[in-house]
């Protein structure tokens, strides 16, 4: 059975009378809502002498937990997972359908198809031959692979290890080439890539400036280097502007922002934050996850909200000295994995030192083939006419909503309905689920206090009269 010893900080004193094993884990256990909480498989009674606030018998760590389940169940904050392959999907961020209409799945059976050599380099392989070594005595182990882009499914390592693989060189050029920057790396999700980055690139005596609604993988990066973190008010630059003239930094200043909120939709003026950028001396650190495949450009179709602003503004030609692109692939390119792109020699950093990218095993290489050949169509403009669909429904679905009198602070494809307390977010997501559509409603801790909401994604296969049937009912519940 597992014990566990609760010590409050009041009763600290009663640990003194505890074996010198119990001690030492005391000192060392973390402090959680001020208790310390230790915990032992078996035998409590070997480390510690019970006692009125000393020790509980019987107690686990279940039991806190299921308190906190219990309060989030009854304030409407408790998740589940569900899985509603029925319902018509304004809730997934799928927005070009491409993996809605299956057109992902056809291009992964036609990358598969493409790989069919066998295997090569495993000792048993009849390609495994030993030959005289060029330089020295012994023999060489090599191996005839009839086909370098052999491509396994397991990466079979990190990136700096075995798990290299031309596939992911391949996958990281495309994806500059389409957004238009120097150079990239590919991370195994957008959550990686920010966390690696961030804790990497920032530390003690920097200062970060984030916006408030940043997305959790950004803050995350920045709580793990130790930086300063000072959040400014949502896309108020102004506030922002006073941050930086009154925070001195030691080392290097950063701004934080996303190119489309992911809850609000909603943009910042990116032009302004380049602007204070120059300015301050700092380096923006811009998310792009949900504006890839939304903005872009001519020359950069779907690429972003830094292509767009390059198609309009001539001075951009050294901008990636003062900006940082994160791309997540799980929205509209409808895949997983995330690029961090800019400088050449920031890719070299990054992938000497963030680690996420050096500690981890790197995506199948069959993954990295897939972003290839969707970096390439989104370069070439093969899926415009699903952007400018999508675009369409996005404008069609903020002018309903107008129409009905109600505000939105929607820029993009996620056009948010916000309706304050959680409990109401939740009933009218129910009612949708009732007429067969699926929109989620979003809580806190993802978003603030009373501003809980249906967040509504506009797919580019979206119809109008299911945009309307979607606001008719929220309508009927409202
Ligand atoms: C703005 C933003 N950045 C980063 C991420 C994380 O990306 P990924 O899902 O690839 O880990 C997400 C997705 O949730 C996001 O919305």
């Amino acid at each position: 059975m597992h014990h566990a010893c609760i010590v409050t900080q009041k009763e600290i004193v009663g640990i003194e009378s505890a074996t010198g094993h119990l001690k030492r884990l005391a000192r060392e256990a973390p402090i959680v809502d001020k208790k310390w909480i230790l915990s032992f498989p078996g035998g409590w009674q070997n480390h510690c002498r019970p006692g009125p606030g000393i020790c509980s018998g019987d107690v686990t760590y279940l039991d806190s937990l299921e308190k906190e389940l219990k309060q989030w169940e009854q304030s409407a904050l408790i998740r589940s997972l569900r899985h509603e392959p029925n319902l018509l999907d304004f809730s997934s961020n799928d927005y070009l359908c491409l993996n809605r209409d299956g057109s992902h799945f056809r291009l992964l059976q036609d990358v598969i198809a493409r790989q069919n050599q066998p295997m090569v380099g495993l000792p048993e392989d009849a390609n495994y031959k030993s030959t005289k070594a060029q330089n020295g005595d012994g023999p060489r182990m090599t191996t005839s692979d009839p086909d370098p882009r052999n491509v396994p499914f397991g990466s079979t390592g990190s990136r700096l290890i075995r798990g290299h693989w031309p596939s992911f060189e391949r996958a990281e050029k495309a994806f500059s080439a389409w957004i238009q920057a120097p150079a990239a790396l590919l991370f195994q999700s957008g959550y990686a890539a920010n966390v690696g980055a961030l804790s990497s690139l920032t530390g003690p005596g920097h200062q970060v400036f984030c916006d408030r609604l940043c997305h959790a993988s950004l803050l995350d990066g920045v709580r793990l280097s130790g930086a300063g973190k000072h959040y400014y008010d949502h896309n108020d630059l102004n506030h922002l502007e006073d941050l930086l003239k009154t925070r001195k930094a030691r080392k290097g200043r950063w701004i934080l922002s996303e190119s489309v909120f992911s809850m609000d939709g909603d943009t910042p003026d990116l032009a302004g934050l380049l602007t204070l950028c120059e300015q301050y001396s700092a380096t923006l650190f811009l998310d792009e996850a949900h504006a890839l495949g939304y903005y872009g450009s001519n020359e950069s179709p779907g690429g972003g909200l830094l292509a767009h602003l390059r198609d309009k503004e001539s001075s951009t030609e050294r901008i990636f000295e003062r900006v940082i692109i994160s791309a997540p692939l799980g929205k509209a390119p409808g895949l997983m994995g995330g690029f961090v792109a800019g400088h050449p020699t920031l890719c070299k950093y990054l992938l000497n030192r963030a680690r996420s990218f050096v500690f981890s095993t790197a995506q199948p290489p069959i993954l990295a083939e897939m972003i290839f050949e969707i970096a390439t169509r989104f370069d070439r403009g093969e899926y415009n006419d699903r952007i400018e669909r999508l675009q369409r429904n996005a404008n069609t679905l903020r002018g309903l909503m107008l129409e009905r009198g109600w505000q939105t602070p929607s820029q993009s494809a996620i056009v948010p309905l916000i309706v304050g307390d959680p409990s109401r977010a939740l009933e009218l997501s129910g009612a949708l689920q009732q007429k067969g559509m699926d929109v989620r409603a979003i809580r806190p801790p993802t978003v603030a206090r009373n501003s809980s909401r249906l967040r509504i994604t506009v797919h580019s296969c979206h119809s109008q009269d299911q945009l309307e049937a979607l606001l008719d009912t929220v309508q009927q519940y409202n």
